[in-house]
């Protein structure tokens, strides 16, 4: 039999499009190529000719989308001599931050809003080895604190302000054009603090142009770490649209919001640092903003997890909430095909998912005649 190349994650795959050094060494745990699942049941009860994909990024090695950027962010930390990372976070970024940090043998600190991070987010950044500080304030204070220290202190950055991230980020948009052979003609994401939608603009520009470096404005943004993809030259550019909690919606009120507030705690965001980027990617693809409510954001991830056998975590889920919600009005139109980014997976938050769950346990002794009961009951 030949031996099979293995998977050894998306710097590897992508070296030619990244801003490393063939001697750069890659801090990676295997992250990148997730699963672009195609909807089969949900598009039958919407009622609406539609190709729906959800790109799982849960199944990334920490469970969410920022293991991408991680990567690229921890590996251009180490080269360049850095010993400390530190970032602010909803919970997703100091997983990765802590995993990567322990990969790479430095030392992470996170700023975590007290109280308000999925218990499995903090159980990662505890298990990983980082210095867990607790906030007593949302994540845009974070955000602040860590810009202030990081000023001050031998420190790199590795939110998404730091170029790197995104980088890496972008990415996702390449596996997606590489494995639908075009670009799909809309990307729906949750949008917190809007790298995430930034990064996937700078794929898709990259992989759609023909001339190389920096085809979007909104790619000024990269810093000038983009590099031309080369090769295949597929053309066409999805419109970008970005759905945010209706409690923590910056981008619908035109304005940040100073008191943000929702159940998808991952997007609990006021005071976005890409926010001019974001503005960017929504006009260059011609797409647009919209908010869901945490009802609505609340049935989606039940509907997938019910209907789909796919679990995510609320955050991620407002981007099908929203997709769901347009294609039922016509705003998408039928014939369409839609990606929805899943961001984080649901085991992330177990406890937000048993508090929903609507079917009550069955408890019954450990005897064969209540089990059968309980069974045929149930048929
Ligand atoms: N979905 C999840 C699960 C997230 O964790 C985040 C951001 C987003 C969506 C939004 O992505 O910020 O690029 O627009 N989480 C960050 C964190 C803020 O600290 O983990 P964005």
């Amino acid at each position: 039999m030949p031996f099979r190349t293995r998977y050894t994650g998306l710097i590897d795959r992508y070296r030619d499009r990244l801003p490393v050094h063939d001697d750069t060494r890659i801090i990676s745990l295997g992250e990148g190529n997730t699963p672009l699942i195609r909807l089969n049941n949900i598009p039958r009860i919407v009622g609406k000719e539609v190709d729906i994909y959800v790109k799982y990024e849960g199944l990334n090695p920490t469970g969410s989308f920022k293991d991408r950027g991680m990567t690229m962010a921890v590996t251009k930390a180490v080269e360049e001599g850095s010993k400390a990372i530190i970032c602010a976070s909803t919970g997703n970024t100091s997983a990765a931050a802590a995993a990567y940090a322990a990969r790479a043998g430095i030392t992470a600190f996170v700023l975590i809003p007290d109280g308000k991070i999925a218990m499995g987010k903090l159980a990662q950044a505890m298990m990983h080895g980082s210095v867990v500080i607790q906030i007593k304030g949302n994540f845009d204070d974070g955000m602040r604190l860590v810009k202030e220290v990081a000023d001050q202190a031998p420190v790199t950055i590795v939110n998404s302000i730091n170029p790197y991230r995104l980088q890496g980020q972008k990415t996702a948009a390449f596996e997606i054009v590489e494995e639908l052979g075009r670009a799909p003609d809309y990307h729906c994401l949750p949008v917190g603090n809007a790298g995430n939608i930034t990064a996937h603009w700078i794929g898709y520009c990259e992989y759609s142009s023909a001339s190389g470096d920096h085809v979007t404005e909104a790619c000024t943004f990269c810093k000038g770490h983009c590099k031309y993809a080369g090769g295949a030259v597929v053309g066409n550019r999805p419109k970008m649209i970005g759905y945010q909690a209706a409690g923590s919606a910056p981008f619908m009120r035109g304005a940040m919001v100073d008191d943000p507030e929702t159940v998808a705690t991952a997007i609990r965001i006021g005071h976005p640092q890409s926010w001019d980027s974001a503005w960017k990617v929504k006009e260059e693809s011609g797409g647009w903003f919209d908010e869901c409510t945490d009802a609505e954001i609340l049935a989606a991830q039940k509907l997938l997890a019910e209907k789909e056998g796919v679990f995510c975590e609320p955050a991620s889920a407002t981007s099908l909430a929203g997709a769901l919600r347009d294609i039922q009005t016509g705003k998408i139109p039928e014939g369409s095909s839609i990606v929805c980014t899943l961001t984080g997976h649901g085991l992330k938050d177990p406890d937000t998912a048993i508090a929903q769950s609507t079917r009550p346990l069955v408890n019954v002794e450990a005897k064969l005649d209540q089990v059968k009961r309980a069974i045929l009951d149930n048929m």
